[in-house]
């Protein structure tokens, strides 16, 4: 179903509206302009060009690591040409910001400037927490995200639910105000038990944005393959999928490849174009003369050929397909 989408860019304080309103936000993450387009029309409120993408565009296995600052803007321009109303995010790749504020500052002008991205979003809290008053005091809106955050997965011991202990969880809510406090617009919750997320929520003034979080976050993300059922093999069990699209691409691939191998496509009459009668005919006419006599053998042998060049073997030529055109 198709939601009517208003005009324009979804103004950014329009989260926090949304917020206190109760309503919920709606997040994606979008990889190209296609994928761009149906959020677009789905009325998705945020697209996010995430870091997944190493994974679901790539063909990293099990990592967002070894996405570069230059493949994440050249996906982020695909999506920004298609979504006009979504807030787009861009989605800072593993070593784009963790060196120091100056190179996160650069690298999210990057997103800003090059890409078009409307904010960016990174990992973590402790040390991002700079990186994000440097690059919102720089004039770029930042989403932070915590709770389990694929690029440093190593460190916590694999793509694992976070906050589960008392402590832990009690650092979920530290880290989520600490972003709050640097100036993020939205902190996105990933893999974290539901009443640490609705605590989060409760106490934060801007939105949360959960995955894996519950239903108490002020919105909720999904990655675009997993929940339109492009991803293949293991997926964590907070994914929803609502369509199988990857056993429909399969089904029309191999349709498409026996077609082709039986002759049924491309079909005669629908797919395949035709000439008027009597040019056909004048065409087989002069197919048919002995081949010094045609123009085109003509220019063929007056212009220059490499000498190393393989003449194609001639050919017997077949009949002509007859034409249905008056
Ligand atoms: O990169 C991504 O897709 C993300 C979402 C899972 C939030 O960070």
């Amino acid at each position: 179903m198709s939601v009517p989408v208003p005009k324009g860019k979804l103004p950014l304080p329009q989260l926090v509206e949304l917020k206190h309103r109760g309503e919920k936000i709606v997040m994606v993450t979008a990889y190209d302009a296609p994928g761009a387009r149906f959020a677009e029309d789905a009325g998705i409120d945020i697209v996010l060009v995430g870091d997944t993408a190493a994974m679901v565009m790539l063909g990293h296995e099990g990592t967002t690591v070894p996405v570069t600052m230059d493949e994440m803007l050249f996906l982020t321009r695909t999506v920004v040409r298609a979504a006009r109303r979504p807030i787009v995010v861009g989605d800072m790749p593993f070593g784009s910001y963790q060196v120091s504020d100056e190179a996160a500052v650069e690298n999210a002008i990057r997103f800003f400037k090059e890409a078009g991205a409307d904010a960016v979003k990174l990992e973590g809290a402790g040390p991002s927490l700079s990186r994000v008053r440097a690059i919102v005091g720089a004039g770029i809106p930042v989403m932070g995200h915590v709770g389990l955050t694929p690029q440093s997965a190593t460190m916590l011991g694999g793509f694992k639910t976070q906050g589960k202990t008392a402590a832990a969880a009690e650092r979920l809510v530290e880290d989520a105000l600490a972003l709050e406090q640097a100036g993020c617009f939205a902190v996105v919750l990933e893999a974290v038990p539901s009443p640490v997320a609705a605590e989060i929520t409760r106490r934060l003034e801007v939105p949360t944005i959960g995955i894996g979080a519950g239903p108490d976050c002020d919105g909720q993300v999904l990655v675009y393959h997993d929940l339109l059922g492009l991803s293949e093999g293991h997926l964590p069990r907070f994914v929803k999928r609502y369509a199988n699209l990857s056993r429909e691409i399969r089904d029309a691939l191999e349709a498409y490849a026996q077609d082709v191998r039986t002759g049924t496509f491309p079909d005669e009459e629908q797919h395949t174009y035709e000439m008027p009668a009597e040019e056909l005919e004048g065409f087989e006419m002069t197919m048919r003369r002995p081949s010094a006599s045609r123009a085109s053998d003509q220019a063929r042998s007056a212009s220059p050929r490499p000498a190393n060049t393989q003449l194609p073997a001639p050919r017997s030529e077949p009949p002509l397909r007859k034409t249905s055109s008056p």
